[in-house]
């Protein structure tokens, strides 16, 4: 890498740069990403092992802290998040404030923001005691807002769960209600898409939330800004986009090879949903372990979903076309996540959410590693002008 500070400095140099492709705003030490090999390590732990063998729950930790924690410091931070998963009875008042029909994004998003106002005493960003409870507000909050703003859109009252559980089982108890239980193979499921869902370097949404916390506005402000980023169908948006691609093709009764013709003709600019990354030119190695735990699924529930035979023949023709192998276009983490959610009856709409669930650890940590750095600057990118100059 070139530091092209000192170039800037002496030559007004200026690097262009579309879509920050070749852009390293800063060094980082949270996660290895190796997009020709299709590696992805949280703090050199590969997310395999994490899957396998850990936690959602430790998976942040470690992301957050650098270290897997040890029994005692688990259950510290647990204590420190359980401390405030209960919403601020005022907030409910938001939720009535919207109509029932609106997307569940929309709603964590309006709630993260709100926290600067119902947590001021935690909003300090030179603070590490506030900035640690901020942490836990934020990580606590959130699995709230997520079940939530789904109780909201079918209209039924919030309901936390009766006793300690993990937060997958959480999720699942405040979503459908107490009475619902938990098969610890759907627990397994969600806690590992959560898991894989933690980091992913400088990605959209991390950027967002970087560039928003480098003027030093607080850790709510600059998460909101993540979720927004998040909610979009090129990025975190593309799990629900997948799902209903796949619907329209089944619905319609379109043959998948004349599908795939379409998106190569770029006909009213389709892509194929799921494929393509900046980074991996391999496949994705967040999409290898979600097919496999696709197939366990399915093999479990005895299911048969016609959107997975469809998502299967797109993936083999694509896999063979000239399109996208010349592209280096693979199935990406959202390819099959959505069909694994609709195996366990998560609605469409809450696939986008479950993604920012997953990925707040990975944004806070993102926060937290510029926030103390001496070194940091404002994100302050340049242009290259256009327009008249003088008129
Ligand atoms: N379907 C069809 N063609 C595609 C696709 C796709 N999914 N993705 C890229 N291409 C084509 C482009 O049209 C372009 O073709 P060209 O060379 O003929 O102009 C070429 O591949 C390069 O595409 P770019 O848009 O330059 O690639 P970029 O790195 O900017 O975009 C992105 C990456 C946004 C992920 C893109 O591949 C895409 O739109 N995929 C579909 C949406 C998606 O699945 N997003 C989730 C990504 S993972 C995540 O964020 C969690």
């Amino acid at each position: 890498a070139i530091d092209i500070s000192a170039l800037r400095k002496e030559t007004g140099f200026v690097t262009f740069d579309p879509g920050y492709g070749n852009t390293c705003p800063s060094k980082s030490s949270i996660t290895f990403l190796n997009g020709e090999a299709g590696a992805l390590r949280y703090r050199g732990y590969t997310i395999a092992e994490l899957c396998e063998k850990h936690t959602f729950e430790e998976a942040s930790y470690l992301t957050l802290y650098g270290e897997l924690p040890t029994a005692e410091q688990l259950a510290e931070f647990k204590s420190g998040v359980n401390a405030y998963s209960k919403m601020p009875k005022q907030l409910e008042k938001i939720f009535e404030a919207y109509p029932d029909t609106i997307h569940p994004m929309v709603m964590i998003n309006v709630l993260t923001s709100s926290l600067s106002a119902y947590f001021p005493e935690v909003t300090s960003i030179s603070d590490p005691a506030q900035v640690e409870k901020a942490t836990q507000v934020a990580i606590g909050q959130m699995l709230t807002f997520v079940a939530f703003a789904y109780r909201k859109s079918i209209g039924a009252s919030f309901e936390y769960p009766t006793e300690p559980c993990s937060s997958a089982a959480g999720l699942l108890k405040m979503m459908f209600g107490n009475d619902y239980v938990v098969d610890p193979d759907v627990e397994k499921v969600i806690d590992e898409l959560l898991i894989l869902h933690v980091d992913h370097e400088f990605n959209c949404s991390t950027s967002a939330v970087r560039l928003i916390g480098s003027s030093q506005a607080n850790l709510f402000a600059s998460v909101s800004g993540g979720i927004s980023a998040l909610w979009g169908p090129l990025h975190g948006g593309a799990n629900q986009a997948v799902v209903e691609m796949l619907q329209f093709i089944h619905e319609n009764n379109i043959d998948p090879q004349e599908y795939l013709e379409k998106v190569k003709r770029k006909e009213d600019g389709i892509r194929l949903m799921g494929f393509g990354h900046r980074v991996y030119k391999n496949y994705d190695p967040r999409a290898r372990i979600i097919k496999k735990t696709c197939d366990r699924v399915m093999a479990k529930l005895g299911k048969e979903d016609p959107l997975l035979a469809i998502a299967q023949k797109l993936e083999a023709a694509a896999l063979e076309d000239e399109y996208f192998t010349s592209r280096k276009l693979y199935p990406n983490v959202d390819f099959y996540s959505g069909i694994v959610y609709r195996a366990i009856k998560i609605p469409t709409e809450m696939f986008t959410p479950l993604f920012a669930l997953g990925r707040l650890p990975g944004w806070i940590a993102h926060w937290r590693e510029q926030n103390s750095d001496p070194k940091a600057r404002i994100g302050r990118p340049r242009q290259i002008y256009t327009g008249e100059t003088q008129r």
